[in-house]
């Protein structure tokens, strides 16, 4: 068991911020990733689309035998709650990217969060719900940036046009007086450092790959499954729909060479 993959999925490319810290952290561990690019963008779906695919996607992997599943995508695991995942394996454990966030900020001294991601993440209010339930001293000021996924997705980042684009975002009333900005899009590491050069040094930018990665580490321990087998892993990346554009841009989101395999889980 403890040899078995960690499957991740998200939207599209994505994810991969969050497989690549994963794989940084824990460089014994092979991962199975599947990229929902024929259905990308995820922010823009309702809850029960997203649920759909998302259950399809778990699916197939847990038929490749992972231990444990990441939803590596804000936008899913704001829809894909406990209560819809009653079908998985009881002792599969299931990540997601939003508790490890708000438990890191409920220990954070920061009373004032930001939080950027997708209409679906920032209206299903997921964030500020769960932190008020364990603290009632922090406030989030929300806002959904549309735009930013499908930027990043189509190669926009570090230029001007980006540049424009997230300043537009950045200069919103909503977000006046943050003392944190929380990039609840796993595709928003990819402009963390533009999204720094406009914020300033002084407001903590909370990039939710590595606190994932942290808690991703965690629960393989507790449970006693971290492969130990010390050959490097191979893992595997999925797309339900390829171009080579998403192959050039799933390298830069892994920061490493990846090959990209098709298998449309939809096309009957
Ligand atoms: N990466 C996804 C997330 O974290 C968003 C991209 C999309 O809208 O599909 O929410």
């Amino acid at each position: 068991m403890s040899d078995n993959p960690i499957g991740i999925f998200d939207s599209g490319i994505g994810g991969l911020t969050v497989a690549n810290a994963i794989s940084s952290l824990l460089p014994n561990e092979k991962i199975i990733y599947f990229g929902d690019t024929a259905h990308l963008p995820y922010g823009d779906k309702s809850a029960k689309a997203i649920r759909d695919y998302s259950k399809e996607i778990i699916k197939f992997l847990l038929s490749h035998h992972c231990k444990l599943i990441v939803i590596a995508c804000n936008s899913a695991s704001a829809s894909v709650g406990n209560a819809y995942l009653k079908w998985v394996p009881k002792d599969m454990p299931v990540v997601n990217v939003i508790d490890p966030i708000v438990e890191y900020l409920s220990r954070e001294k920061y009373t004032r969060i930001g939080l950027i991601g997708t209409k679906r993440t920032i209206h299903s209010r997921i964030f500020p719900k769960n932190l008020n339930k364990i603290t009632s001293s922090k406030i989030i000021q929300s806002l959904a940036t549309p735009l930013l996924a499908p930027m990043i997705e189509e190669g926009f980042y570090n230029n001007n046009i980006s540049k424009a684009v997230i300043n537009s975002y950045l200069s919103n009333s909503r977000l006046i007086g943050i003392q944190s900005l929380v990039l609840a899009c796993t595709h928003y590491p990819l402009i963390e450092n533009q999204i720094r050069e406009l914020l300033g040094q002084k407001i903590e930018i909370v990039n939710s790959a590595y606190v994932v990665a942290r808690k991703v580490e965690t629960v393989l321990k507790l449970s006693s499954s971290e492969r130990h087998e010390r050959r490097s892993p191979e893992h595997q990346f999925f797309v339900s729909d390829f171009t080579s554009g998403f192959e050039q841009a799933a390298n830069r989101f892994f920061g490493k060479k990846v090959k990209l395999q098709e298998h449309n889980l939809w096309k009957r």
